[in-house]
């Protein structure tokens, strides 16, 4: 509606006062049909585009549901069809840890049916689980350790876990291990066992060395219920590294101390010429040079 009162062809609101009009005189409205006053073009909006082809589609006298636009009236009815899926959408439901008055303890959550395990959770391998054999722990890395090693890469192995040489094995379980260890060890422990790690330096209680005797002559299963349980003031590490990284630090620590007291005996016939050669550099000066 425009301020002269138009409302499409309709002039409805047109006051004629006659010529000597007089305080009280009677003013009659007229209300008459005019044509439409021809239109003036503006610029086309996306908006009178679309009110333009309704009037076209629609015209004076139509009756009022054909100048719905029909745009909304298309979303209104999809609106009502979709109204029958709310129920599904929001059916009955506890949120979390809400009460309950359906069950005799009043909770919603309920427990798990004892004797319940989750898939992929069963434990059945005692010993790679809690490094104990009955009540001794055990003193070879179970064989399920070499599976997890190779489990967690497989892509790296070009072929079957069955097929790979258990040296090859060996070698992932030991290069996972060292990285574990360096992660999460070495900082009190140091990199070769010591007990000299930086934690250490500034401060913390100074862990045994791994190259005294007792350790030496530990069974493997102590160094895992020690990274799972703890062991005097040191904290338990099982929920950072899971069992098969376990056995990994076991593996390592066991090379370590094997490092550490090694004599010429150790070392295998065809690599002892190669201590005496002086072009051999030490493993980190190497490294060094492969970066190059
Ligand atoms: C925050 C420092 C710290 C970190 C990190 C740490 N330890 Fe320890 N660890 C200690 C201390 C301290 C002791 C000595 C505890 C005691 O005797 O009360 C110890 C003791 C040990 C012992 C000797 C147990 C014995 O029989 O005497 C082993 C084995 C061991 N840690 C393995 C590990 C391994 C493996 C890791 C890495 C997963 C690790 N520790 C990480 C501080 C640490």
């Amino acid at each position: 509606m425009n301020c002269r009162g138009e409302m499409g062809g309709l002039v409805f609101g047109r006051v004629r006062l006659p010529p000597n009009r007089e305080v009280g005189t009677r003013i009659d409205l007229a209300v008459r049909r005019e044509p439409h006053p021809p239109l003036r073009r503006r610029p086309l909006t996306k908006h009178s585009r679309r009110n333009e082809r309704i009037r076209r589609l629609t015209p004076p006298g139509s009756p009022w549901i054909a100048r719905v636009d029909r745009v909304l009236l298309i979303l209104f009815v999809a609106a009502l069809a979709g109204c029958d899926r709310l129920d599904m959408y929001d059916q009955p439901r506890y949120e979390a840890l809400e009460a309950s008055k359906f069950f005799g303890d009043g909770l919603s959550a309920r427990p798990k049916v004892e004797g319940t395990i989750a898939r992929g959770a069963l434990r059945d391998d005692v010993p790679f689980y809690t490094g104990r054999d009955g009540e001794q722990p055990v003193s070879q890395i179970p064989a399920a350790a070499y599976r997890a090693v190779y489990d967690r890469h497989p892509q790296r192995f070009d072929q079957p876990f069955e097929h790979i040489e258990q040296s090859r094995l060996r070698m992932a379980l030991l290069e996972r291990g060292r990285e574990r260890f360096d992660i999460y060890c070495s900082v009190c422990h140091g990199r070769t066992g010591d007990g000299d790690g930086m934690i250490v330096r500034r401060g913390f209680r100074r862990p045994p060395s791994y190259h005294i005797d007792r350790l030496r002559q530990s069974a493997s299963g102590h160094f895992y219920d020690v990274i799972s349980n703890g062991f005097g003031s040191m904290a338990s590490y099982s929920s950072r590294i899971d069992a098969g990284d376990r056995w990994a630090i076991v593996a390592y620590i066991r090379a370590l101390q094997l490092s550490q007291n090694a004599t010429l005996e150790d070392v295998p016939d065809d690599e002892r010429e190669n201590l005496a050669r002086p072009e051999v550099k030490d493993a980190s000066a190497r490294s060094k040079e492969d970066v190059k």
